[in-house]
């Protein structure tokens, strides 16, 4: 994700930059989304302020800042700014080596454990998930895996996004070449059916176990509602966040969390000086981090 650079940034952009209620427009995104923009970066907001201010017609970035905490439907234009702002950037199979301690190591453990409880139903998060490509990666591992490992076993995905047009990209299913470039023609074959000559839409067997909804992370009321999770995916979200928002956001993972449940984050993330309560787990490729089991004392698993 990132903020966008679609727009160029004219020289009047680079005027209104020290117009301070740009300053109070990223404050009131830092507070509702965790979303930090440094000065520096502070144009791109800009670029993106400017076509919001043109739907309402804003004449100044003030009157803009009032759209968004004074009038009656600030929370709705709100809405739409974060929209504008939080674009994300992903594509299927984006971390095989994930997949590949899912299959080696984090299933057959988390099977195990639940088998041994009587619970036969697994439960996944793409936390952040974009345009839905994670998640289908993930119902397609799953289907994939289910024959053999997964027999017996109910599965199912939440996956949420703070961005209504991506979560609206996300449930249509429809793809090109650049989101499906890691995907096998093998796989592609078997989970998609053609839309128009350019891209494939995902099949029914896929979507069944995946339900898209959305959940701003950053909503402390609404993420106390996500417990019970085996798996949480959160990847490359972090990054736009501070270390505070991080931290508040990490207490509900883990709380969120099963014991011996794992979270995974993007590659250039860690919970260095975030969360120390979950452990770090090294697998070829990637790092997991794993949530103990109640009075675990260290030795044995994972
Ligand atoms: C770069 S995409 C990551 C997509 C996918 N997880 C991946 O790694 O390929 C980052 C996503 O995080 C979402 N995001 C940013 N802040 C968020 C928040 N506070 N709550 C929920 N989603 C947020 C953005 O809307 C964007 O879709």
């Amino acid at each position: 994700m990132g903020i966008g650079t679609a727009k160029p940034v004219t020289q009047s952009d680079a005027t209104d930059l020290r117009d301070p209620a740009y300053l109070k427009i990223r404050d009131v995104i830092y507070q509702v989304s965790g979303i930090y923009q440094p000065e520096e970066k502070l144009y791109l907001l800009a670029s993106r302020c400017a076509g919001r201010m043109g739907a309402v017609n804003a004449k100044t970035p003030a009157e803009y800042l009032e759209h968004l905490t004074v009038r009656a439907n600030r929370e709705a234009e709100l809405r739409l700014l974060l929209n504008e702002i939080t674009i994300g950037e992903t594509y299927m199979f984006r971390s095989p080596a994930q997949l590949e301690a899912l299959r080696r190591v984090i299933l057959p453990q988390i099977l195990e454990a639940k088998s041994a409880l009587g619970f036969k139903r697994l439960h996944l998060w793409s936390a952040g998930c974009s345009t839905g490509e994670e998640a289908y990666t993930l119902s397609m591992f799953l289907r994939e895996e289910s024959e053999a490992m997964l027999k017996g076993w109910t599965v199912d995905i939440l996956a949420t996004d703070l961005n209504d047009h991506s979560l609206t990209v996300a449930k249509a299913g429809i793809y090109g070449e650049y989101a499906l470039r890691s995907t096998t023609e093998l796989l592609r074959r078997k989970y998609f059916k053609p839309h128009d000559d350019k891209r494939l839409q995902v099949t029914d067997p896929l979507k069944s176990l995946i339900r898209f909804e959305r959940v701003n992370l950053r909503d402390d009321s609404k993420m106390t509602f996500f417990k019970g999770m085996d798996i949480i995916f959160c990847c490359n979200v972090l990054i736009y966040f501070d270390l505070n928002s991080k931290r508040k956001v990490m207490q509900h993972f883990y709380s969120n969390l099963l014991p011996g449940g794992y979270l995974f984050l993007g590659h250039a993330e860690s919970l260095y000086q975030v969360d120390d309560r979950f452990h770090l787990v090294h697998f070829p490729g990637a790092i997991g981090y794993w949530k103990p089991p109640v009075g675990y004392t260290g030795g044995g698993k994972p």
